[in-house]
């Protein structure tokens, strides 16, 4: 048995009105006065000061907004590096991504592509990366996803949805300021908190738990549970504690993995774009087989919420478009290994999936 070496992210400042020392903190990696920075911001900030005017541009340093309607896409990667290199003669000093996972996931794809040849869809899997990405930061400003932390940045390609699973994934740098949640809409607040959620139920009742992954599950799960099923916070403190159960629950799967929920979702978001947190919601709806308290538990804060779910997503599938969600999600061994065992083969089957999506 060999044990992985995970990195993590080297740096990390946490507090409320942080975001104000991102300039100290990127000064000293700028290469040179043309070797720019590249600020991927969510575009819902558009036109916003709570972010636009705070943001340290100088020199040839660029502001790029992006778009989160979508997950986040291999060729959008590709099309991203080429404008970089197209733009600035030099490689630039790094790349800070503030928003959600979707751009937390593009500024970590950016900067290993900027540094590794070929495409984006190359490198998804495990350990594929050759090269060290360029210094990338991390800024989220809606919590849950855990992408902050994590060792990987899931993309959708031409064939499969799919993570860059590196070494070299991890942010340089991340800054948690729970001040940048304020603006969040209750609904996205729920949809992407229950992604930590489910991280936490996925991580703690899978066959990979161990004592490392354990004490960051229970600790998110608290957090969660505090948060969504209990009266007791203030707006504040709610927000810092969201930012922390995203951060723990990221850290909980690092060294186990997810489960059923992910595996459906990501066939859901493959096939019909639903997004991931929204997706695990509609999934984890149907998984009381699976994970029964935890469904339990996620429906109490879901009616505590009063959070609206879709329902009859797949009513108007044919046997292909299903065959298609369930060839991605089965294609997700290690997700189905956590979650029931190394016999799992045995246990889901085409129709068992099949007559899950039916039910979504
Ligand atoms: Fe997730």
């Amino acid at each position: 048995m060999s044990y992985k070496n995970y990195p993590m992210v080297s740096r990390v400042v946490f507090g409320r009105g942080s975001f104000n020392q991102l300039g100290d903190i990127i000064a000293p990696k700028r290469v040179n006065t043309t070797a720019p920075f590249i600020f991927l911001v969510d575009d819902v900030f558009k036109g916003n000061p709570l972010i636009t005017s705070r943001l340290p541009l100088a020199y040839n340093d660029q502001l790029v907004f992006v778009s989160a309607k979508e997950e986040p896409k291999t060729s959008q990667v590709d099309d991203m590096v080429e404008q970089i290199i197209l733009n600035h003669k030099d490689r630039p000093s790094g790349i800070i991504g503030i928003g959600g996972g979707t751009i937390m996931d593009l500024a970590k794809a950016v900067a290993i592509m900027l540094t590794n040849e070929g495409e984006a869809q190359d490198y998804q899997g495990w350990d594929i990366v050759k090269n060290a990405a360029i210094y990338h930061v991390g800024v989220p400003t809606i919590s849950g996803t855990g992408a902050e932390v994590s060792r990987t940045t899931i993309l959708t390609g031409p064939e499969r949805k799919l993570g860059i699973n590196s070494d070299f994934t991890p942010f340089d740098q991340v800054i948690l300021d729970p001040e940048l949640t304020v603006g969040v809409p209750k609904e996205q607040w729920f949809y992407t908190g229950m992604d930590c959620f489910v991280h936490c139920i996925e991580s703690l009742k899978g066959t990979y738990l161990n004592a490392f992954s354990q004490s960051y599950g229970e600790k998110a799960l608290e957090l969660c549970q505090e948060i969504f099923l209990e009266d007791t916070l203030s707006d504040e403190d709610s927000q810092d504690q969201l930012m922390m159960a995203s951060w723990h629950g990221g850290m909980s799967i690092a060294y186990s993995q997810v489960g059923v929920a992910h595996a459906m979702s990501y066939g859901l978001g493959y096939l019909l774009g639903i997004k991931h947190g929204i997706g695990n919601c509609i999934v984890f709806e149907h998984l009381e087989e699976y994970y029964p308290e935890g469904v339990a538990m996620y429906k109490a804060m879901r009616k505590k919420h009063n959070i609206f779910i879709p329902q009859g997503i797949c009513s108007n599938l044919g046997d292909d478009e299903f065959d298609i969600m369930i060839d991605v999600a089965l294609s997700l061994e290690p997700l189905w290994e956590n979650a029931i065992g190394e016999n799992w083969k045995q246990i889901i089957t085409r129709d068992k999936l099949k007559a899950l999506y039916q039910k979504m």
